[in-house]
């Protein structure tokens, strides 16, 4: 020990630090004790921002393993003029390493079995599932009594715009959505 380090510190005071403050901490010490912290940050970066990444860029697939679109199922079963058919499809998200599914149902009409419709079956106003009525030729919501139009508008009640409408492709003789 040389006359100028000084006797251990009994004070609290990490050993190395002497009165002078921290800027008397050894000139390697220093340098050790920065590569260590980045090194430790670095590491915690690496595994806090690797699945936020995925979160932000994860996003529905389909069968085809194109991003974005999903398949509904074939033209064929969407009858030309009929009453609109509500059909379900299965949306897998992925967060990170999870992977959860979500269920939605969408009505689908086609007037020439060429051009569809494909709407939301959730209510623009509070959210609540409108359903069919053959005999009003519209889409009623039972909560707060509004009705929408074959295409979606709103013919009565509060909801403030029509349903909403799904971005839809056909290939094959199948039918996809993209989200809406
Ligand atoms: S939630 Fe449909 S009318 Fe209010």
């Amino acid at each position: 020990m040389g006359a100028d380090e000084g006797p251990p510190s009994t004070s609290g005071v990490p050993s190395g630090v002497g009165a002078d403050g921290p800027d008397a901490v050894d000139p390697g010490r220093r340098k050790f004790l920065i590569a260590t912290i980045g090194a430790v940050g670095g590491t915690i970066t690496a595994a806090v921002g690797v699945p936020a990444i995925a979160f932000v860029t994860g996003s529905a697939r389909t069968a085809t393993g194109e991003e974005g679109w999903i398949r509904l199922g074939s033209v064929g079963s969407i009858e030309p003029g009929a009453a609109p058919t509500l059909v379900k499809a299965t949306i897998e998200r992925r967060t990170g390493y999870l992977v959860e599914e979500q269920e939605v149902s969408i009505f689908v009409t086609t007037e020439n079995g060429q051009d569809f419709v494909l709407l939301s079956n959730v209510c623009t106003h509070l959210g609540c599932r409108v359903r069919w009525v053959e005999a009003e030729a519209g889409f009623h919501c039972p909560c707060h009594n509004a009705m929408f139009g074959r295409n979606g508008e709103v013919l009565a009640g509060p909801p403030p715009r029509p349903l909403d409408r799904y971005e839809y492709k056909v290939e094959d003789a199948q039918l996809f959505f993209k989200e809406a």
